[in-house]
């Protein structure tokens, strides 16, 4: 298999979504978020997941940035918060999503072999700028492919396309790795060489595809070369 073109997820896969929430809720006078970080900030991923599923299944498209904010406002709702500052305070660090601590190497090592490098993500600009900015990762990247220009989130195939539609390389050339096990399943099925990265230890999705590798991070993506 030869592979010319390396396409990276975003959330939980380059960066940590959870890192808001952790990072606020060590903030002075907190105490009501630190006592509910870990249930807030996976009710908030699990709502974002969702409502992009509902949006695209009932086409009714927004950017992914409106979908955070709504999901946050359920997930805050649902954990007891009630506080406009502390809601600011999560979307802002969010917006600057610290990357994994693997990141930077492997896209360094993967940049050393040739290949195109990019991500496909969810993301509409105006947040994928600033986490790539604030992650330092920018110089390693070809692109940075947003969903915006499909306008329908993943796992649909137009999304997919984006990747064909920049690089011009056929399915079989494109290795793919998401942290997602369904964005994994729905890029397997769609014809990439795919790997999950299995970060949480988690089951694998029942879905019409499978991907071709699993690993715990994105440390060892380079030898896949
Ligand atoms: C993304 C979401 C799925 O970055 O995390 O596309």
């Amino acid at each position: 298999m030869t592979i010319t073109t390396c396409i990276f997820d975003a959330y939980g896969t380059l960066f940590d979504v959870d890192a808001a929430a952790r990072e606020v809720a060590k903030q002075p006078g907190q105490s009501q978020l630190a006592a509910v970080w870990g249930t807030l900030s996976k009710d908030w991923r699990a709502k974002q997941l969702e409502y992009t599923w509902l949006r695209a299944i009932g086409a009714r498209h927004i950017p992914f940035w409106q979908v955070t904010q709504d999901a946050l406002d359920w997930a805050m709702e649902n954990n007891g918060l009630h506080d406009n500052a502390l809601r600011a305070k999560l979307l802002a660090v969010y917006k600057e999503c610290p990357a994994f601590p693997e990141v930077k190497p492997m896209l360094k090592a993967l940049q050393a072999k040739g290949v195109n490098i990019a991500i496909l993500s969810n993301g509409s600009p105006d947040m994928l700028v600033p986490a790539v900015r604030s992650a330092g990762i920018g110089e390693y990247l070809d692109d940075v492919l947003s969903v915006e220009d499909a306008h329908i989130f993943k796992p649909h195939h137009s999304v997919y396309d984006l990747v064909w539609d920049r690089f011009d390389v056929p399915q079989s050339e494109v290795l793919f790795a998401s942290s997602n096990g369904w964005d994994a399943a729905g890029a397997a099925g769609y014809g990439f060489a795919t790997v999950w990265i299995n970060r949480a230890d988690a089951p694998p999705d029942r879905l019409w595809a499978s991907p071709h590798r699993t690993l715990k991070s994105l440390k060892t993506i380079p030898d896949l070369i």
